[in-house]
């Protein structure tokens, strides 16, 4: 192939990634087509590093194998060692080096002796700004969701919204002074990276923990938009494409996470842990008991026995099933349910456990079908029709008080209605609080029984029940 078509190869095969990356980012938005158009994605960013690769030519192999090598590896390895319930963190962590690379890239390009035209440099200013402030923010969001770093007092003081306004000036100035030939591209970019790496910790640290998912689904969309940005720098329309991509599905989720929340976006930025702390308090529940007075509890036995009695049971996950790891215990169950012909579907609230999509993930790990997977706003008209409804180290997402007690903190957020249903089990170790740190009225409604345990002990008991009524065993002589 004569030298001078690779470019356009180079450009026919990011434009072939630009395609299989839309069309990656439209099959995420279904469960089930989820996992293939993961594959898609990451087969488009392989075709756009053959496209580089071809274009550089031999001489710059080596360097991009050995980064495709370093970066592939590192990620493969954290993907495999981390627990499902650290995947906001290790979100966190990529979201900073999307944030790292496009700061870099942004100024190894302003470093090239040829200079750049002023497009080049305002595109150098953003991404330079808006990837340092993605790299350090997200690695206050990290180190808060891992409990290595806590709020100083010293953060929350209303003067730090000013001290953040400055290094957002101070930025500015700076990137104004390069076109205008005031300071020369060295201390200009110097005083933009040093500034937008203090404006990440200063908009991050006075965050509460309680706030941190929706802070790094901001951030995910702001390495996006750092992306686009060094993609303007180097000339990629991939990048730009791919950037502009990712800024936009973050926001949206962000809006969506906010909505599933009942917080809004400026009270998450600007209430800081205050903020977080006005609204609710915790992380994960209490563990104290708030001071509940007609609590029903029952036996594994006794759920077995209702089990066994109803046409239609219904399953809501919360973030206690992801704690225990009971999703496979949980199919098992399903399953011998499913083969007396009981009816079965899981009932997925929005924000149930502590990332988009938890419980989707984690049921998928268990290879739960899809199509028993119901979204909220779809099965809350069928829990009247529901014989059992059995809370699985849910709270929050099943808490009648955010529809009908306004002074509750969770009041306006929508939940799943399972108080609705003929009968409620509620599978958690105590009468803790879940991450909002409010009592939930459910459990002392007179159609809920608390089973208290560990999810998965609970589980594996209630199939061992179940089994021992004969549940499933015609079902089986027959198969
Ligand atoms: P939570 O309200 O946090 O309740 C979880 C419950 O699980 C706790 O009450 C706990 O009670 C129980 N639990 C913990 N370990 C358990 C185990 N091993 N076995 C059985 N139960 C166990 O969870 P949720 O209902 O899923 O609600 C999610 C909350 O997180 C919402 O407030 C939501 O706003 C918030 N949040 C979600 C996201 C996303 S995007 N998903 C992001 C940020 C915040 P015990 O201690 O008594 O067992």
């Amino acid at each position: 192939m004569p030298a001078s078509a690779l470019p356009s190869v180079h450009l026919a095969l990011d434009l072939g990634a630009v395609l299989l990356l839309a069309l990656g980012l439209k099959g995420l938005s279904k469960v089930r087509t989820a996992r293939s158009a993961n594959g898609l994605a990451a087969v488009a960013i392989a075709v756009a590093v053959a496209g580089l690769l071809l274009e550089q030519g031999v001489a710059g192999w080596p360097w991009m194998l050995l980064g495709l090598l370093a970066g592939g590896g590192l990620g493969a390895l954290v993907a495999y060692r981390v627990p499902m319930t650290s995947m906001p963190e290790v979100v966190a962590l990529f979201n900073g080096c999307g944030g790292m690379a496009s700061l870099l890239v942004a100024l190894g390009a302003a470093a090239l002796p040829a200079g750049l035209d002023l497009l080049g440099q305002l595109s150098v200013l953003a991404s330079v700004l808006v990837g340092g402030v993605t790299f350090s923010g997200s690695l206050v969001a990290m180190a808060k969701l891992q409990e290595w770093l806590a709020t100083p007092p010293w953060m929350l003081r209303p003067q730090r919204h000013a001290v953040n306004i400055g290094l957002v000036l101070v930025a500015l100035a700076a990137g104004a002074a390069l076109p205008l030939g005031l300071l020369t591209p060295a201390p200009a970019l110097v005083v933009i990276t040093v500034a937008s790496l203090l404006l990440g910790i200063g908009l991050t640290l006075p965050i509460g923990g309680a706030d941190m998912p929706v802070v790094i689904s901001l951030l995910n969309s702001y390495s996006g938009v750092a992306a686009a940005a060094a993609g303007f720098v180097v000339g990629s329309q991939l990048l730009v494409v791919a950037g502009a991509m990712v800024g936009a599905a973050g926001l949206i989720l962000t809006q969506v996470m906010c909505t599933g929340m009942n917080r809004s976006l400026t009270s998450v930025l600007f209430g800081g842990a205050l903020g977080a702390a006005a609204a609710p308090v915790g992380e994960g529940g209490s563990g104290e008991d708030p001071g509940y007075s007609r609590i029903t509890s029952c036996s594994a036995e006794e759920c077995a026995l209702a089990l066994e009695a109803a046409e239609r049971v219904v399953f809501v996950p919360g973030y206690g099933l992801a704690v225990a790891q009971a999703q496979h215990s949980l199919k098992e169950l399903a399953r011998l349910l499913e083969s007396a012909g009981i009816q079965v579907a899981y009932g997925i609230h929005p924000v149930a456990g502590r990332m988009p999509g938890h419980m989707n993930v984690l049921l998928a790990e268990a290879d739960v079908p899809y199509e028993q997977l119901i979204e909220m706003e779809t099965i809350n008209p069928d829990f009247p029709r529901t014989d059992v409804v059995i809370v699985l180290g849910a709270n929050d997402v099943v808490n009648p008080q955010a529809k009908n007690d306004p002074s509750s903190p969770l009041y306006g957020m929508p939940v799943l209605e399972v108080d609705q249903a003929r009968s409620v089990f509620v599978v958690k170790r105590s009468l803790g609080a879940g991450y909002s740190g409010v009592r939930n009225g459910l459990f002392e409604l007179p159609q809920t029984s608390m089973v208290f345990g560990d999810a998965k002990a609970v589980l594996q008991q209630l199939t061992a029940e179940l089994r021992s009524l004969g549940v499933g065993k015609v079902a089986v002589a027959a198969g």
